[in-house]
């Protein structure tokens, strides 16, 4: 990631907390385009650190951090290619984030809809944490000069909030922080809840309303089977209107790579039970060889562990170059 040569190859960087299981919507809106940016350098990291701003069981949070790492790799980030690691490992993450929280209003933190959510979600800790969590989320990104931020559609304004933070304060003190930009793609950045599809679906929500990319394929069929429809027995892509058959029809386009109109079009007079038969069968299919391939990975714990480390000192370098940068600029005494 040196600057020296002319053409500067772009700096990705993403995180998923591990908070819950991973679900079909995590995968389909972030990890499964993680592998497309080729000529890049990619940092994907565990966000433990973002997960505490609710209360965790730590033995479950231990193990989530490991399985989510097994996931990434399994879904096909080699973390040879990639930097995997955990947020946790690399200092720099909470260091850089005291700093800007120095540069970050109340009034734009209080603004933001995930902590107004989550206040509610969690009336009874509604914690500093909460509040500043995007000022976390802008060190993850800022940290390494990012380019590119692929995250879901929920996400973004954090990305924005991001973006105002990193520019108020190279207007301060000349270029520090690359500016990033949020990537959003578009037919997958939203798969919506089987229960209630107008809300999107949630690791944090109850088990029936996702499906978790290490379900086992009776799971995976019972919920699909059900996934709220409606009543008027057309299969037709209209998700103002058909929330539930809408988002079951993304699911297996995307899935498929076909597009929506191919996919309707397959379907042409047949019914819903046909519609989550396909559907059963495209995400089984998917998921199969990553839960093979995730079994090898976690059950190595120190093949895994030694990746770990060995990304997180990658991370830690790459960070410190910009927090030295960022403490000098400040006025912090170097020596
Ligand atoms: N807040 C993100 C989420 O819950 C996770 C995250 C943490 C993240 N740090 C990040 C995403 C940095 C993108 C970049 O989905």
């Amino acid at each position: 990631m040196e600057n020296t040569t002319a053409e500067k190859r772009k700096v990705v960087f993403s995180g998923i907390q591990p908070s819950g299981n991973i679900t079909l919507g995590n995968y389909m809106g972030a990890l499964r385009n993680f592998t497309s940016f080729e000529n890049a350098d990619c940092l994907y990291c565990m966000a433990d650190l973002h997960t505490l701003t609710v209360r965790q069981n730590p033995a479950d949070l231990r193990k989530r951090t490991a399985s989510l790492a097994a996931i990434y790799i399994a879904c096909g980030l080699d973390p040879d290619e990639n930097i995997i690691y955990c947020q946790s490992h690399v200092p720099a993450h909470a260091e850089l984030a005291w700093v800007l929280n120095c540069y970050t209003y109340m009034g734009e933190l209080s603004r933001m809809t995930q902590f107004k959510d989550k206040s509610q979600k969690h009336a009874d800790n509604i914690n500093a944490g909460l509040f500043t969590y995007p000022v976390l989320m802008a060190s993850d990104i800022l940290l390494y000069q990012t380019n590119i931020v692929p995250v879901g559609v929920d996400q973004k304004q954090h990305v924005e909030i991001c973006r105002d933070i990193a520019q108020r304060f190279n207007g301060i003190y000349g270029d520090v922080f690359q500016i990033p930009e949020p990537y959003i793609p578009k037919a997958t950045a939203k798969i919506m809840s089987l229960t209630e599809p107008t809300k999107k679906m949630s690791k944090s929500d109850p088990e029936d309303t996702f499906i978790a990319v290490l379900d086992k394929p009776e799971d995976i069929r019972r919920k699909l089977k059900r996934a709220v429809t409606d009543s008027d027995g057309e299969i037709r892509f209209d998700p103002e209107n058909k929330p539930g058959v809408s988002n079951l029809l993304t699911i297996l386009s995307v899935l498929k790579k076909e597009t929506m109109e191919e996919t309707v079009a397959s379907l042409q007079g047949l019914g819903y039970g046909a519609l989550k038969e396909a559907v059963t069968e495209a995400v089984i299919g998917e998921l199969a060889p990553i839960q093979a391939r995730y079994n090898e990975i976690i059950a190595d714990k120190d093949g895994l562990n030694a990746i770990l480390k060995r990304n997180a000192e990658k991370a830690q370098y790459l960070a410190q170059k910009t927090l030295r940068k960022v403490y000098k600029k400040v006025g912090l005494y170097q020596g």
